[in-house]
């Protein structure tokens, strides 16, 4: 083995399997582009990197759409896949392969591990009961049941949780259910299913969160992710359902006729899968990646919602099967655009075909690559900055090195930068190389708003030499055409080792660049040199300033399209607006027996992993200052900072609840049938903390 294949390493990249029932929208968008990037650096230093990816493409949401819509699964998937790929190539983000789990390769492999498993005796057959539409004649998923909460009465919530009070229950709790699908009433029918015995697998995750693949003592998961698994270790792993009764569009289970396996269960097999279909055009051995013991890394970035499947689900059927388990499982934070979640009335659900029609992509891909970091934390696009940043930064201080000083090249000498430099370029130019190694590490620790800070820094540097030479007013004065050619020589050099840097992120920028400095793809290797000598071809423009007029657009643009589609569709919030059923008559000590008091919302947070609830914490006024702790299903409709310092009423004596997240040790009361839809209840001014509501 030579020096140079020593240090080349060969490495998979995985970003999650979109479905195949759905646009991609910017939320998608922060994974793919923060994957493309760390991808695009890893290619660029000569690595042996992959990036594969596919449709997610199972399940009954896509069987009851392509219903829906009168065509077959198959036509379904094919039209989304089209439209997938070109969302992602129109932003550059470069698969090598982009497949789906609906092929022959994912079949053979999602079966193969499900036999493996079933032999290592890790599947148990069990019959449960669960709700079957009888007019559909299928079981329904819990999503596509609806009903009253039989907690607190919220109408048309789903069979898995209440949106309206943050309780989970199964749906066979729900009161007065109807089928989403049919609207017919659903009745209770046992089948069996198949579980994966995840409790069995408790002492090898264990081990591999802590050592990594193949013990090699690096460690897999973010911290974040490491406590999230000592949470799920504590409350006891529990067996996973990976088999769903027909009618249901996946794979069918050969022993078992009109059984399938669950979507989940083959989602993460398509990383597989995907690569090896792209083996097979390549002529690389599949097994050498994949077998136990494979020299070669796995990185998968995915959303912090799906860290259970690929934080224990995963690598222990991976293990189990006799496959390599990931190196790495790398977890970013959702969006929110403008501080608050998606939203199609605000027009900030933006999918990436209206931004496309509006706005470069690339400047998407710097904008969210000056926000993200290497840990587990939501990120906010704030329509202003974007404006602001993109223009300021982008435009203003490192396309502006360029666009300063190519004229003076062209015009004054021909197009050929100097054969040499002074010391002060030198020093400047020196200062910028020696940023290589540290950028590098930033970019490889997916530290990348670190190294956006780091590179315009430079940038600024540059600009400050720029505005001391002040090459406008050389160019009038006699005796200085040295001087000139090479502060603009030095320039240009600034702006080729600036925009390798930047590369990962703005690839067909770049592409511009090279063919205006006429000169090969950069890689990452070629900052160690400098252009002397050399002719470049007249200076085109690069970039443009985006106007603030084009945002507005996209944001009306975008309200108008999701509104236009929600008036073609049944709307939940319909049916949510019928007046709920005045409940049973109770006697009055039945109500006194619920503790109502004026609670002080003293603090207010998110909560990591949870999509419907906030953690509050809320003084009633107790002795010691004890506060307590409530997690509240109130997130679609309140942001953490509108609530805190708020006069709410809690019920005080519920019996403490053990939740995923903490102990709940109350509730807050909240009128509304859920969703955006919710309104916290509030004394009028003169309540205390602590006082009996009666
Ligand atoms: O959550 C999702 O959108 C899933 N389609 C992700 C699947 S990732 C992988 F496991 F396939
Ligand atoms: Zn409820």
């Amino acid at each position: 083995m030579n020096q140079s294949e020593q240090n080349t390493r060969k490495i998979l990249v995985t970003s999650a399997l979109p479905y195949a029932n759905g646009s991609i929208h910017l939320g998608h968008l922060v994974e793919y582009i923060q994957t493309d990037i760390w991808v695009r650096f890893h290619k660029m230093r000569g690595h042996e990197c992959y990036y594969v990816c596919a449709d997610d493409t199972h399940g009954t949401p896509i069987m009851l759409r392509a219903q829906q819509e009168g065509i077959t699964p198959e036509a379904l998937i094919e039209r989304v896949h089209e439209e997938h790929l070109k969302d992602f190539t129109d932003f550059n983000i470069r698969f090598d392969n982009y497949y789906s789990t609906n092929s022959e390769e994912n079949k053979e492999l999602a079966l193969g591990i499900y036999s493996r498993l079933k032999k290592k005796g890790l599947i148990e057959a069990r019959t449960i009961e669960q709700f079957y539409d009888p007019d559909k004649e299928m079981f329904l998923p819990d999503r596509f049941i609806k009903g009253e909460c039989p907690k607190c009465h919220a109408q048309d919530q789903y069979g898995d949780g209440c949106e309206s009070c943050g309780t989970t229950y199964s749906p066979t709790d729900l009161i007065n259910p109807v089928s989403a699908v049919s609207g017919a009433t659903p009745i209770k029918k046992e089948s069996e299913h198949y579980f994966f015995k995840l409790d069995q697998c408790e002492d090898f995750l264990k081990q591999w969160m802590q050592t990594g693949h193949k013990g090699n003592n690096s460690a897999p998961l973010q911290v974040e992710s490491s406590n999230k698994l000592e949470e799920w270790f504590e409350s006891g792993l529990r067996d996973w359902d990976i088999s769903r009764d027909a009618p249901y569009f996946g794979f069918e289970i050969p022993d078992a006729p009109g059984k399938y396996l669950y979507v989940w269960l083959d989602a993460p097999v398509g990383y597989m899968s995907s690569f090896k279909n792209y083996c097979t055009q390549h002529n690389i051995d599949f097994d050498k990646w994949w077998n136990t013991d494979s020299e070669t890394e796995l990185y998968h970035f995915i959303g912090k919602d799906i860290l259970y499947f690929h934080a224990l689900f995963w690598p222990a059927t991976l293990h189990f099967a006799d496959y390599r388990t990931p190196s790495k499982v790398c977890v970013h934070g959702f969006l929110t655009v403008n501080g608050k979640k998606m939203s199609k009335s605000r027009g900030t659900f933006i999918t990436a075909r209206s931004y496309l029609d509006h706005l470069e992509p690339e400047y998407l891909r710097y904008y969210y690559a000056a926000k993200l970091n290497e840990r587990v934390e939501d990120i906010d696009l704030n329509l202003e900055d974007f404006v602001l940043r993109v223009n300021s930064n982008l435009i203003g201080k490192y396309i502006n090195i360029a666009s300063r000083s190519a004229g003076f090249i062209t015009k004054r000498f021909d197009g050929k930068l100097a054969d040499q430099l002074d010391s002060d370029g030198k020093n400047l130019l020196d200062e910028i190389q020696g940023k290589t190694g540290d950028i590098a590490s930033l970019y490889e620790n997916r530290q990348f708003s670190e190294a956006i800070k780091l590179i315009m820094s430079l940038a600024d540097l540059a600009n400050e030499y720029i505005n001391d030479i002040k090459p406008w007013e050389i160019a009038k004065q006699e005796g200085q055409e040295e001087k000139l050619h090479q502060s603009c020589t030095t320039n240009i050099n600034v702006f080729r080792l600036l925009t390798l840097y930047l590369k990962p992120v703005m690839p067909e920028l770049t592409e511009k660049v090279e063919a205006f400095l006429n000169i090969e793809p950069i890689q990452w290797s070629d900052s160690s040199q400098l252009l002397l000598g050399h002719t470049i071809n007249k200076y085109k423009h690069l970039a443009k300033r985006i106007e603030a007029e084009q945002v507005t657009a996209m944001v009306d643009k975008s309200k108008e399209t999701l509104q236009a589609k929600e008036e073609h569709s049944p709307a939940r919030h319909g049916e949510a607006q019928q007046h709920p059923a005045i409940a049973d008559t109770i006697e009055f000590e039945d109500f006194a027996k619920i503790d109502l008091r004026i609670a002080k919302i003293v603090k207010a947070t998110h909560v990591d992993g949870a999509d419907k609830l906030l953690q509050l914490t809320l003084d009633i006024g107790e002795p010691e200052g004890k506060t307590r702790n409530v997690f509240a299903g109130i997130k679609s409709a309140y942001q953490p900072e509108d609530l805190e310092g708020k006069l709410t009423v809690m019920v005080a004596n519920l019996t403490p609840r053990k939740m995923r997240f903490g102990v709940s040790e109350g509730m807050v009361l909240a009128a509304g049938p859920g969703s955006k839809d919710l309104w916290i209840l509030q004394p009028d001014e003169g309540a205390q903390p602590g006082m009996k509501v009666k």
